[in-house]
């Protein structure tokens, strides 16, 4: 039978090539974002995939919004894929409550809201050889946070810990929930605080020990694994996907490659 995916932030970044390779492999894929326009033109982008693609404008900090959504999507869910979130920087004596309240409401409330709501639907596609999956996006930010975005630090390090506990909690069940913790991808969310007028003193991490940024497809390959029959008993992991960037102290000004 075919299988269904909910991929929130579906129209950009990740989210988007989450919902491409899904679709390639055959899944039916729901496509949840808040950026209508965005939307549509994905939708129209994945025509060739006929009706599989179901694109559903859904603010995932609000839970009416998140509820009317899961309750458009049928009876069951084989997974589900968190990437909906925003990054605001400042330093922290500067952030407003505003920017701090909004990293807050969808990083973190709107991955609980999503994961909630989804729960029953997950739950109803199990089968004994094949449990649901979930897997969230957290950040390198939640394992070494970075000044100048504390708020998203806080934002996904709350993301790390609810997949720890939904996963403590849910695999009973045969729902099993796993994060992903990249370094910097080249997404849009990257490229509007990579200009430094916009930034407020943010910068980007820069490459990595591989020696160049991710691309997000480099992210969801790690996803794709976390969805295949070889993640089967993994539950509560959260895997750093960032080429090495948070493994060890690199002294600033170091050139790449001198250590060869
Ligand atoms: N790009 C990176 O370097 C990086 C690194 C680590 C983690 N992440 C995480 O990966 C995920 C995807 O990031 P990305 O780089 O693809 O970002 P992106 O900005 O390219 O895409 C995020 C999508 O989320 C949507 N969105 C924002 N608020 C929403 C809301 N309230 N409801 C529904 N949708 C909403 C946006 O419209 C957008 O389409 C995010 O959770 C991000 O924090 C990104």
């Amino acid at each position: 039978m075919r299988k269904t995916a909910a991929i929130t932030g579906a129209a950009s970044g990740i989210g988007l090539a989450a919902c491409r390779r899904l679709l390639d492999a055959g899944w039916t894929v729901y496509g949840l974002d808040l950026a209508q326009t965005r939307l549509d033109a994905v939708a129209e982008g994945f025509a060739a995939y006929q009706d599989r693609f179901k694109p559903i404008r859904c603010d995932v900090a609000d839970a009416a919004s998140v509820t009317a959504a899961f309750a458009s999507m049928g009876d069951r869910l084989n997974a589900l894929i968190c990437c909906a979130g925003v990054l605001r920087t400042a330093l922290m004596e500067d952030m407003s409550i505003e920017d701090f309240t909004l990293v807050m409401s969808i990083n973190t409330t709107g991955t609980f809201l999503c994961a909630q709501k989804a729960l029953p639907l997950l739950r109803a596609a199990v089968t004994p050889d094949d449990p649901s999956r979930v897997v969230l996006l957290s950040s390198v930010a939640s394992l070494r946070p970075k000044i100048v975005s504390g708020a998203y630090a806080a934002s996904k390090g709350a993301v790390s810990q609810l997949c720890r506990v939904m996963a403590a909690e849910w695999a009973p069940s045969g729902v099993l929930v796993n994060a992903l913790a990249p370094g910097t991808v080249d997404t849009p969310m990257v490229a509007a605080v990579s200009d430094p007028t916009a930034s407020k003193g943010y910068r980007p991490s820069g490459v990595s020990p591989v020696g160049r940024i991710a691309q997000p497809d480099d992210v969801v390959d790690v996803m794709m694994f976390l969805l295949s029959d070889s993640a089967r008993y993994l539950a509560g992991t959260i895997i750093p996907v960032d080429g090495g960037t948070q493994a060890a102290f690199i002294p600033p000004g170091t050139p790449l490659g001198s250590t060869r």
